[in-house]
């Protein structure tokens, strides 16, 4: 009864990375047994005695049908992993599993059979020596090179699990096999030609075999040292470029959009994003936003070394109605931080969105810029810098932003903004709400309506529980979620950037809010201001794909999209910038090489994202909002879910669609800041739309 009405998703999704890890096991053990019993067989003609020839060749058979296990063991690891969604096995299904299965299907066929015969009891046991022809027999590639080519394949196969080819597969396919032909013809070259004047030539000793190791050891770190110098280089960002200078077109659709770096695609004329602006006329609300250096204190007495707004962490909370022009103004009084601000979640017209080297420069230290934009949306966003943002954001340069809705919203309900954020502070990472770090109490009268307005502004997902009241959640990323129910004892993940409501009426006794990084910390309602009530620590969790009820929607699963794409999010190692790092890649890419999305006005996109990684990524698009197709291949059936920030765990996949109907270059990137400032960052692009700003060092901007 309790979890028909909490709307349970439980275990959010069954332990990927253990079984990416059984996969990685099996390929590996796979690569060792095969290169073991590869160097056996190459040996078995040099047996000191015709019978102990014979013994080995028995054996070796046995070795050779039991690694052929491996091979239904590797695509049955495959196929679990195929279970997360095709782009999670297909480069294994399609490449990793047939470069062994190939060969160790020849070692069935012709290894096999040639063991079986050398195998075969015969009078010369008796001979000291294995004669000629046995050894000769023994010699024949046959015997060797099959064996020799699992090895190679499963080499491959495994560097490849390591490398994580991202689709479209092709060109990793004509990697992989490219380097496995060549080999095998070097190696077939050597097993082919072993016996010279009717008898095998001898196995390289002293110095020839040091010469050979030597050699071979030589050209691996030629190649290795090749390919990591050569990513080295050409990973270091150039020091002036546009963000949306090296995309490609991409994707499916009706035909390729056309984009040149200052395009005229498709005959349309260029528009610069700047022509994107906010509405003119007189402003219904004005801001002011100070940026200046400052110094944080939290609750428990640690400090920050902080950049604030207004010389509050988290920064003013900025209110208005709905219709309202705002204009704020960014003042920089900082000492030597140039900055901008950005609208987390709203839909605003391109030029005002803040990024840093895409829609204006980084305002410097003495400079400030004006942003109008008309509030189209309701419910909780929130604002911050976009400009070096991982760090600038880390330090304080945020806060929450409310639009109410446009006929007064009913009176005497109780809010609470509640920013959640981890500041670097002396005594190391530490979680706050609204920069507590402690227990913080409010005393509200029983019966009041409480609406709770959540905001991660962290980088990492949070768990956030209610304990002494069941709760609705109104709202998600700020859209109102339809015919929310009641949740009890409920787990509520929000994923970094992303923003829930909660509403519930005070009850008679306390209530309180924590989030399970910090259970000290927190927020204790009681109507007196007293009182104490333990955190909850557990209950099932939240998912808000099931939540609420189904209500009609422009678009959905079955419309015809006129686009679609297929992102995957993933790691390998690299290098970023001339740093090696194990890489955050979006396709395998990091930025600015990640292809961009690109659309024409008005089509209808669809976006499908897939999590290869270990980590959860909050993936942002800025200028929209997506509408949740499916997760994890299950159709949402709650609640239409109009996100902005879209969080994917480790192994989850979402199908997303989003009408481009807000022209500009648009920022998509992994909300983890620290992620996006490694790479984890793409763009969406309308045709004919460009940009007039650079980033890079030369310039002073960069958006992460
Ligand atoms: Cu909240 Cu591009 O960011
Ligand atoms: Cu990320």
């Amino acid at each position: 009864r309790l979890s028909e009405r909490t709307a349970v998703f439980e275990p959010s999704i069954p332990a990927y990375d253990d079984n990416f890890n059984y996969d990685f096991m099996v390929a590996l053990v796979l690569l060792g047994y095969w290169a073991l019993l590869a160097r056996r067989l190459y040996r078995l003609p040099h047996a000191p005695t015709a019978a102990r020839l014979r013994r080995s060749s028995r054996r070796l058979a046995i070795a050779a049908l039991v690694g052929a296990l491996f091979v239904p063991a590797r695509l049955v690891t495959s196929l679990v992993l195929y279970g997360y969604g095709w782009h999670f096995a297909a480069d294994r299904l399609l490449i990793g599993v047939p470069l062994v299965a190939l060969p160790t299907l020849a070692t069935l066929l012709v290894t096999v059979p040639a063991l079986h015969r050398l195998g075969r009891p015969s009078p010369d046991d008796a001979e000291e020596v294995a004669a000629p022809p046995a050894s000769r027999a023994a010699a024949a590639p046959r015997v060797s090179f099959p064996a020799r080519a699992v090895a190679v394949g499963g080499l491959v196969s495994f560097v490849m699990i390591l490398f994580a080819p991202a689709p479209p597969l092709l060109a990793p396919a004509l990697v992989s096999y490219g380097v496995v032909a060549p080999v095998l013809v070097v190696i077939w070259r050597r097993h082919a030609d072993r016996v010279r004047d009717g008898v095998v030539r001898p196995l390289p000793r002293g110095a020839a075999r040091a010469r050979r190791v030597a050699v071979a050891t030589a050209a691996v770190l030629v190649l290795v040292g090749g390919y990591a110098g050569w990513d080295w280089q050409t990973s270091k960002l150039p020091d002036d470029y546009r963000m949306t200078e090296q995309a490609m077109t991409y994707g499916t659709g009706p035909g390729p959009v056309d984009h040149s770096a200052h395009s005229h695609g498709a005959g349309l004329p260029d528009r610069p994003l700047t022509q994107f602006t906010g509405p003119a006329g007189k402003p219904d609300k004005r801001f002011t936003l100070v940026a200046t250096d400052a110094r944080l204190r939290l609750s428990s007495g640690a400090t920050v070394d902080a950049t604030a707004f207004n010389g509050q962490i988290p920064g003013p909370e900025l209110r208005v109605r709905q219709g309202d022009l705002v204009e704020v103004t960014l003042v920089n009084r900082t000492t030597d931080t140039p900055t901008t601000v950005h609208w987390h979640g709203l839909d605003v017209p391109n030029a005002e969105d803040g990024v840093a080297g895409l829609t204006q420069d980084a305002v410097p230290p003495g400079g400030s810029h004006v942003y109008r934009w008309r509030a189209g949306q309701v419910g909780t966003y929130w604002y911050h810098s976009h400009q070096a943002s991982s760090t600038q954001v880390r330090r304080g340069l945020f806060g929450p932003l409310v639009i109410d809705p446009a006929p007064p919203a009913p009176a005497g309900v109780r809010e609470f903004v509640v920013a959640a954020h981890v500041f670097d502070t002396d005594k190391g990472d530490t979680s706050t709400l609204n920069a507590a770090d402690t227990l913080r109490r409010e005393s509200v009268p029983p019966g009041t309506p409480v609406r709770i307005r959540l905001i991660n502004a962290d980088n990492f997902r949070k768990y956030f529980t209610l304990a002494g009241t069941p709760f609705k959640v109104t709202a998600v990323d700020g859209g109102p979620v339809n015919a929310p129910t009641d949740l009890y004892r409920t787990k509520l993940m929000l994923g970094g950037g992303g923003r829930y409501d909660l509403e519930f009426t005070m009850p008679s006794a306390p209530v309180r809010l924590t989030d399970l990084a910090a259970v000290g910390a927190g927020l204790l309602l009681s109507p007196d201001g007293q009182g104490e009530l333990a955190p909850l620590t557990d209950g099932p969790e939240f998912d808000a794909t099931r939540y609420g009820s189904p209500a009609a929607t422009p678009f959905g699963p079955d419309s015809d999209f006129d686009r679609s794409f297929d992102l995957v999010l993933d790691n390998r190692p690299g290098f970023y910038d001339g740093q090696p790092y194990y890489l955050w890649t979006i396709n395998g890419h990091v930025s600015p090489h990640v292809p961009m999305l690109m659309v024409r006005e008005g089509e209808l996109v669809k976006v499908t994202i897939s999590n290869r990684s270990f980590l959860e990524h909050p993936m942002h698009l800025h200028g929209h909002h997506v509408l949740v197709l499916s997760r994890n291949g299950h159709r949402a059936t709650g609640s239409p879910l109009w996100l902005d920030t879209v969080t994917l765990l480790s192994g989850e996949s979402y199908e997303l669609a989003f009408r481009a109907d807000n022209p500009g270059l648009w920022m998509d990137h992994c909300h983890n800041l620290k992620h996006a400032a490694m790479g984890m960052t793409m763009h969406l692009g309308y045709e004919g739309i460009s940009t007039p700003f650079h980033a890079g060092r030369a310039t002073g901007n960069t958006s992460d």
